[in-house]
């Protein structure tokens, strides 16, 4: 943080209403300098000042491309690693609440990745067996990781056509952190059993799997999970489609095979609204992600008689989403216009190289 830079903490107080002047204002005194990227699952009071709307490829694709000197990301912390990392160096990545991480992003850990690798290698040669992907909604090292080891990242958008090509490479994969993703993409995508994937449990030595078990498997699976796609549960989907035999289902394939299965379609943020607005007028859909992305879906399109519900009878937003709020964003933009730069996100030079490689093999399979 520069030394004068604007303290938080009188931000805190400021109502919605004067937030929302106050971003306007100090975006029109920015101009062309900053980028505000908003991912589908931010709130509305902020998702409305984003220069930029879109899921995880999207996003990283646009910050990719970003000719401002600040990106100023509402999403969270790894979405602002990977534009700090495909960006120019000169270019400035900002999230503007630290806290705001992914707490499936967590669920996987480089030491503890590395460590899986040892363990693989006491039963073969990982290197030469095994392809490691990881989910973009990691940390950068497991990026530069995947990288190191011939390995990539994937989105949800893209996880099946980035499973092919890992294939192609060796005969097996390491699918971390979300089993689900892995699960439904390598199921759904490319027709490989349930009884070909094990589950790598991080907790236990060798991921708790037996030598034979891990010699037979051609999807390993790390026993990691998004705690608010785990709420829909496939009597949600019974429920909906008792009461509405002609309503369609989608979810968003961080859900369980059990849900992605009784679902109609399944995809990323992006795709679900793709489909959800390309339908016909007076269609009603249960959707299976996260509720801010959801409640702006049924209003967008309320006006053509569609009712667009959320498939858990619960509310259950992501909370690290949620911490970007208009305060933290008009603190940011407000610092920026007084020349500081406040909540940079800077990876390290080699682990940003690696994991810009990672990411790279992964825009070169995805169309
Ligand atoms: P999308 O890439 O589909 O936007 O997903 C990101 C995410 O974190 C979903 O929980
Ligand atoms: Fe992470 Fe789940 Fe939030 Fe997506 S919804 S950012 S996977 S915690």
């Amino acid at each position: 943080m520069a030394v004068n830079a604007l303290a938080y903490q009188t931000f805190d107080d400021i109502s919605d209403s004067e937030c929302e002047q106050r971003i306007l204002s100090a975006k029109a005194a920015l101009g062309e300098r900053v980028v505000i990227l908003g991912h589908h699952y931010q709130r509305d009071e902020v998702f409305r000042h984003a220069d930029f709307s879109g899921d995880s490829l999207k996003l990283s694709r646009q910050a990719a491309n970003s000719e401002a000197d600040y990106i100023v990301f509402c999403g969270v912390h790894f979405m602002a690693e990977v534009a700090d990392i495909l960006s120019r160096p000169e270019q400035v990545s900002i999230l503007p609440d630290l806290s705001a991480g992914c707490a499936m992003a967590d669920m996987a850990n480089l030491a503890n990745v590395e460590r899986a690798w040892q363990e693989i290698a006491k039963v073969l040669d990982p290197d030469s067996h095994v392809t490691p992907i990881t989910y973009i909604n990691s940390a950068a090292d497991l990026k530069a990781f995947c990288g190191r080891h011939g390995g990539l990242v994937c989105t949800s958008t893209n996880a099946g056509q980035v499973m092919e090509w890992a294939f192609k490479q060796r005969e097996k994969v390491l699918f971390f952190p979300d089993q689900h993703l892995g699960r439904n993409t390598a199921f759904s995508k490319l027709g490989i059993s349930l009884s070909e994937m094990v589950v790598w449990d991080f907790s236990q030595p060798n991921g708790g799997l037996s030598k034979e078990q891990i010699k037979k498997a051609k999807v390993i699976l790390w026993k990691g999970f998004c705690s608010v796609h785990q709420m829909f549960k496939p009597e949600h989907i019974d429920r909906f489609r008792a009461m509405y035999p002609e309503g369609k289902v989608i979810s968003h394939p961080e859900a369980s095979f059990e849900v992605c299965q009784k679902s109609d379609y399944v995809g990323s943020t992006e795709y679900i609204i793709k489909t959800v607005r390309e339908s016909a007028p007076g269609t009603r859909w249960q959707v299976g992600t996260e509720l801010n992305l959801v409640n702006r879906l049924h209003e967008q399109c309320e006006h053509e008689g569609k009712v667009v519900e959320f498939m858990a009878p619960t509310v259950c937003m992501c909370s690290t989403m949620f911490r970007i709020d208009p305060q933290h964003l008009v603190w940011t933009l407000e610092n920026l216009v007084e020349g500081n730069v406040v909540n940079r996100i800077k990876v390290d030079k080699t682990e940003a190289e690696l994991a810009k490689l990672a990411l790279e093999r992964m825009f070169e399979v995805s169309i």
